[in-house]
């Protein structure tokens, strides 16, 4: 097992980071983790709060972006590991602006690059840059088969072009100087803290205002979910145990058709709200397709199931509902990320287009 003392987490007031933050934080006290974030429309020290004041918690406000921040950083802190999840996120956004991501994803992965390159000389052995990255570079499947780590690189979004670039600036990395990396592909997430322009939690925050749910064509396109618990232990696992110059893919096995999926959710919400059954399925509304929409995605997770002994801990069906008791138990949250930007944001995407 590797022993990583000083460990730098990048984009940890995002979704999926401050699920890492929190378990790393909580899992190993004896190692000092620094969570590193911009703090866009996406990052929310809310979701971290109850860690906040753990001595082996820092939070530090920055731009990956800005290299000279993220050269006297490494020398402050002299991490020994990286777990690198800042990053652009969503399809739609990366559509209406691919020059953002771009920057974002590529420079600013590569900036943190550079930095573990320059401070680890000497000492690769025991220090270790993880990259979390997405299973959307493999581009879209049709019906069958599924996402192997050794599928080709066929990113049809500016989003996932912007992964796919970072994800092979990595390896170049591994290849050309030897750095210590990994990197990993996982499917979709879900679960608390999911920012609602994503589809389930914009879903459960329509359902709840009884707003139309738009679904994206005719709800054909299949993603595969994963708990975003169980992402953050596979990347704990693989971090911890994995070898370097390797990638894992992690994936739910967990295959739904957006609008089979939407009705479940729909049905989850008439009982959590005490509605008659079938109400929330009346807010369905199709709406025109995401441009280039990928029809499938799917991953095969048995590399890391196999040689870690990974397995997502939770059934679908669990995981919703307990998404759902969340974000319901949450309004201040989302009440609180679903004003000014968001409004703006939902008005160009939605009701302009
Ligand atoms: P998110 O959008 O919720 O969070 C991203 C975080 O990165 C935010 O806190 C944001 O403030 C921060 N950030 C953005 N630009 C930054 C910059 N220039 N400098 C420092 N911080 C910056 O994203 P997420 O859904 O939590 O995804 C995290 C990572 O996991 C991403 O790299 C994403 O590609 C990858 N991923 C996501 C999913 C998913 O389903 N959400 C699946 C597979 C992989
Ligand atoms: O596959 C992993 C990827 O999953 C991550 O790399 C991305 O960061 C993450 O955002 C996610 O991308 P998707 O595009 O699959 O997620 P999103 O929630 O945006 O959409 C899920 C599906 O639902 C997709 O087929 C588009 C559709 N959709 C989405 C929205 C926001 C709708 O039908 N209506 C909507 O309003």
């Amino acid at each position: 097992m590797r022993d990583l003392k000083t460990i730098l987490i990048t984009g940890g007031a995002g979704f999926i980071g401050s699920h890492v933050v929190r378990r790393f934080v909580n899992n190993y006290p004896g190692s000092r983790i620094i969570n590193l974030d911009k703090l866009t429309y996406a990052g929310n020290l809310e979701n971290l709060t109850d860690i906040e004041k753990k001595p082996n918690y820092t939070f530090v406000k920055g731009d990956i972006v800005d290299s000279a921040f993220v050269d006297k950083l490494f020398l402050e802190y002299a991490f020994d590991g990286v777990i690198h999840l800042a990053a652009e996120s969503h399809v739609d956004r990366s559509i209406s602006n691919p020059t953002e991501f771009a920057v974002t994803n590529v420079i600013g992965t590569i900036n943190l690059l550079n930095a573990a390159k320059k401070n680890w000389h000497g000492k690769y052995d025991t220090c270790l840059f993880y990259h979390v990255s997405t299973d959307e570079v493999y581009g879209s499947l049709r019906t069958t088969g599924y996402f192997t780590e050794e599928t080709s690189y066929d990113p049809r979004s500016p989003y996932s072009a912007s992964k796919a670039s970072s994800d092979h600036f990595v390896m170049a990395y591994y290849h050309t100087y030897g750095l210590p990396v990994m990197i990993s592909n996982c499917s979709n997430n879900y679960g608390p803290n999911h920012f609602p322009e994503k589809l389930i939690p914009l879903a459960i925050h329509n359902i709840k205002n009884n707003k139309p749910v738009p679904v994206y064509g005719k709800g054909e396109n299949v993603r595969d979910w994963l708990y975003v618990e169980d992402h953050a232990s596979a990347i704990d696992l693989a971090f911890h145990k994995g070898k370097v110059g390797e990638t894992y893919n992690i994936g739910g096995h967990n295959e739904w058709k957006n609008i089979e999926l939407i009705r479940l959710l729909c049905q989850v919400m008439d009982k959590k709200l005490n509605r008659t059954e079938g109400t929330s399925k009346k807010l369905i509304t199709f709406v025109k397709d995401r441009a280039g929409h990928d029809l499938r995605y799917a991953i095969d997770s048995s590399k890391i199931q196999k040689e870690l002994g990974w397995k997502p801990s939770l059934v679908f069906e669990q995981g919703l509902e307990k998404t759902v008791d969340w974000y319901l138990a949450n309004d201040k949250w989302l009440n609180d990320v679903t004003t000014g930007e968001y409004q703006k944001y939902y008005k160009e995407q939605y009701e302009e287009r």
